[in-house]
């Protein structure tokens, strides 16, 4: 991403235009927010993706689900403009991003955040620092300091990580880093949150209060989230809807019970394999309204 932020006259320009056109995430009497259509992504000789269409909507915990290696993280990267795929088109708000120029990509950027399983947290910086970070680079010039580094601390205060905001990464149990990462990815108040493997590497404890925090970020501040997961726990205790991918292609579409219902044969395989290997305590939104 350019490091150019909120003082690059283009960049503003550009915002200040899509907003004129009331395009910005704005899926025009659609609730669809997000659009992928034939998406297809070839790696030399390899079809990882083959033709996937998807429509996420706005507000909805979006799941992409699948075992591994299935093209999962590949999709997510095509959702939010880290990659064009090599054929087929992704739109947000109605806006092909594959073909914005780089100034717009930039500002829709600004809209949404992402927290990537390899994209850890700067060692050398606090995990206030870090999640400061995205402030910093875009709105440095104009927020004073002490407000970037309130603004810092109230998301940390949001992830329930307030008190870890002088530690070290090096210092972090995994969950606190999943949690620091999700409080860098809404730096900016995004619209829409990409989520990798959140809970990877969790265990079931530790993974349901991510769960349950993913939900409460939807719930409260009504951020549309996209999460690929291969854990099927997760993904039936956050999603309202979800995609299957299996051979590159969209096996099961819907809710859970849609998915279910689906009846296919790949699908209950797997998840019958998951659902042995955890349990999962039942998330209770309202209980845990206040973050
Ligand atoms: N940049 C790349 N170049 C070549 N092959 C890739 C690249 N990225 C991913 N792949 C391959 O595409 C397949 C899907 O990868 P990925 O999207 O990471 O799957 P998942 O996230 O579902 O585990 C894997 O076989 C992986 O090795
Ligand atoms: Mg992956």
């Amino acid at each position: 991403m350019s490091r150019a932020g909120w003082g690059d006259a283009a960049q503003l320009a550009a915002l200040q235009e899509l907003q004129a056109e009331g395009l910005t995430l704005d899926a025009r009497g659609s609730d669809d927010l997000i659009r992928a259509v034939a998406v297809t992504t070839v790696f030399g000789e390899r079809t990882v993706l083959d033709g996937i269409d998807l429509a996420i909507r706005r507000g909805e915990v979006f799941v992409l689900m699948g075992p591994s290696g299935c093209g999962k993280t590949t999709m997510l990267r095509h959702l939010c403009g880290l990659r064009a795929p090599t054929f087929g088109t992704v739109s947000i708000g109605g806006r092909d991003i594959h073909a914005l120029p780089a100034a717009e990509l930039h500002a829709l950027r600004l809209r949404t955040g992402m927290a990537f399983q390899g994209g850890a947290l700067l060692g050398s910086l606090t995990v206030e620092e870090n999640v400061a970070l995205p402030l910093r680079e875009n709105a440095g010039r104009q927020l004073p300091r002490e407000v970037i580094r309130q603004v810092a601390r109230a998301k940390l205060d949001m992830v329930g990580l307030l008190p870890a905001a002088e530690r070290m990464p090096a210092d972090l149990s995994g969950g606190m880093c999943k949690r620091a990462a999700i409080a860098r990815a809404i730096a900016l108040d995004p619209e829409i949150v990409f989520l990798d493997e959140p809970t990877a590497g969790l265990d079931p404890i530790t993974a349901a209060g991510i769960d349950n925090l993913i939900v409460k970020l939807n719930a409260v501040f009504g951020i549309t989230m996209v999460v690929v997961t291969h854990d099927l726990p997760s993904a039936y205790a956050i999603a309202d809807r979800m995609a299957v991918f299996f051979d590159g292609q969209v096996a099961a579409f819907g809710t859970k019970d849609q998915v279910l219902e689906a009846g296919d044969p790949r699908i209950r395989d797997f998840v019958d394999r998951r659902m042995r290997d955890a349990e999962r305590p039942e998330i209770d939104v309202a209980r845990h309204m206040i973050l």
